[in-house]
């Protein structure tokens, strides 16, 4: 479905009823990448999925896509559906929108999951990968990008033995368009570091992180996730960066059971 939310026209699922849960996703992926998701999960709960700015079947602007951005995007759909609360599940950049998403709205968050994700902002040389990056997107196109991160978004064992999964991650990423992927970049490179947001965070909260996570490493994610007042840390052994993709059924439990402990 597409409605208009700041002036560009977003494309969206809404599926199943109950707590209303905002899957936001990562790069260079689009709303199809939690196609599993939204079947375990919508029996149980609303499921709305997006495509970001710049992402899938949404319209493309000028960048760069701040991350406050793109939690604005995610707020006026909420307000377009009228959903006044909302639990928000980020994975990777879309971890990076639901903690600015709770920087600025915090009251309408009912909970935050927050998988294969960073709170620390990028270093210099973080910042510099990413512009060289959108440079090569813009210049090479999406393909010039996509073949090298899929080697690292995924688990090695994925890689060696699912080239299912890796085709499907492929095939996700080279929807999108490279000024898009650019301005994704250039705005992800630019974005604060959400620790000291997050030790203060108030609401219940899940982090989510594969074993084998080479972007966003498990004690990396440990070290944030204690800090966080009312947190739980959920390790997915055989995942790598995109655990919802690589181990969908464990990834599904642990976010159902979460819903289910809010809804009690
Ligand atoms: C993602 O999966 O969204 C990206 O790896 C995020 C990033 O580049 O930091």
């Amino acid at each position: 479905m597409k409605t208009t939310i700041n002036g560009i026209s977003i494309n969206y699922r809404d599926e199943g009823r109950g707590i209303p849960v905002i899957l936001i996703h990562a790069f260079p992926m689009n709303q199809a990448m939690w196609d599993d998701q939204v079947l375990a999960l919508a029996p149980i709960c609303r499921v709305i999925t997006m495509d970001l700015r710049g992402f899938g079947a949404s319209d493309v602007p000028f960048g760069p896509y701040w991350m406050a951005l793109m939690a604005s995007d995610v707020r006026g759909l909420m307000a377009d559906l009228a959903i006044e609360r909302a639990v928000l599940v980020g994975l990777s950049m879309g971890g990076y929108v639901a903690m600015s998403f709770y920087r600025n709205f915090p009251d309408t968050v009912s909970g935050l999951v927050l998988a294969d994700t960073r709170a620390a902002a990028d270093n210099a040389e973080g910042r510099e990968r990413r512009i060289a990056s959108a440079r090569k997107a813009e210049r090479d196109g999406v393909e010039s990008i996509v073949d090298e991160m899929v080697q690292v978004l995924l688990s090695q064992t994925s890689i060696d033995t699912r080239p299912d999964v890796a085709n499907r991650v492929r095939q996700i990423a080279l929807q999108n368009r490279p000024e898009g992927l650019a301005a994704a970049q250039r705005g992800m490179a630019a974005r604060p570091d959400s620790t000291e947001m997050l030790a203060g965070a108030a609401c219940p909260a899940l982090v989510i992180v594969g074993t084998d996570d080479r972007l966003s490493p498990p004690d990396e994610a440990r070290g944030w996730q204690e800090r966080m007042p009312d947190s739980r840390l959920a390790m997915i052994p055989g995942a790598g960066h995109l655990s919802n993709i690589e181990q969908p059924d464990h990834f599904n439990r642990i976010v159902a059971d979460f819903i289910s402990t809010l809804q009690s």
